[in-house]
């Protein structure tokens, strides 16, 4: 099993609300074919989901008001995600879209229900499920945003994959934000360990999903379920794809505690 996230800031231009990047889109979406093994794809949200989560406050506190703003969003993602099939399919692929929001639930923004059997059946019939960052049912919140990174990990727990891929924008895991700091050096891996040394910065930007550190977290959780976890950049062509397969390419290899 291989398991891939195409993040929303490589498939969307992330400060434009509902800009796609379609050439990007196309160009990963055929890099995903032919892998010779199982593959699920998750992607993020990008501008299709995190603008106007935060403009609705969708991950507040419960409020009426808060079921349009979400619907909306819903609508959005599935958007974006339908150009993500799209590719898929030109590429030969068998996609089938399972959005969380109608197979998970949260509980104050922890994971509160999944159903993982429409992964296993799909894989089993040969489609390549795609799952995305989106807007879900919340016990205490009504409903609250859930990140492609939840996805994740739920895939990884269930599947244990050989191979987790993250596509960033930019080369991997950085000392300090490479868009800002001159001086940041990529890191050939990160373990638990290296957190304190890494200076994540305020959180900025519109990401309504805890940012690079909360990421960082979660990705060394989906690590410790997966032989190998990898992040690179998404924009270089055919990047994710010798990652995918298990060629030696430059990004931050993920080493969580097994
Ligand atoms: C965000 O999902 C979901 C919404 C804002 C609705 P992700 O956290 O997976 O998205 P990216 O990768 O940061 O865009």
């Amino acid at each position: 099993m291989l398991l891939v996230k195409l993040g929303g800031s490589v498939l969307t231009d992330k400060a434009r609300l509902r800009t796609p990047r379609k050439t990007a889109i196309l160009r990963l979406t055929k890099e995903l074919a032919g892998l010779g093994d199982d593959l699920i794809v998750v992607h993020g949200a990008g501008s299709f989901g995190h603008v106007l989560a935060r403009r609705y406050r969708l991950n507040g506190v419960a409020s009426p008001s808060k079921a349009k703003g979400a619907a909306i969003v819903q609508r959005d993602v599935r958007a974006l995600d339908d150009l993500v099939v799209g590719g898929l399919l030109k590429a030969g692929l068998a996609p089938v879209a399972l959005p969380p929001s109608a197979i998970l639930s949260l509980d104050d923004g922890r994971l509160a229900s999944f159903e993982v059997s429409p992964f296993e059946d799909y894989v089993r019939q040969g489609f390549t499920p795609v799952t995305f960052g989106d807007v879900v049912r919340d016990r205490t919140r009504g409903v609250a945003v859930c990140s492609g990174d939840v996805l994740m990990l739920e895939i990884a727990k269930a599947f244990r994959p050989r191979c987790v891929v993250f596509a960033a924008d930019v080369d991997g895991l950085f000392t300090s934000d490479p868009k800002k700091r001159g001086d940041a050096r990529l890191l050939l891996s990160v373990a638990e360990a290296d957190l304190p040394l890494i200076d994540f910065g305020p959180a900025k930007g519109p990401d309504v999903t805890g940012g690079i550190e909360a990421k960082v977290r979660r990705m060394l959780e989906i690590a410790s379920h997966a032989d190998e976890c990898i992040i690179v950049n998404g924009n270089v062509k055919n990047r994710v794809r010798d990652a995918l397969r298990g060629r030696i390419v430059v990004g931050t290899r993920v080493v969580g505690g097994h």
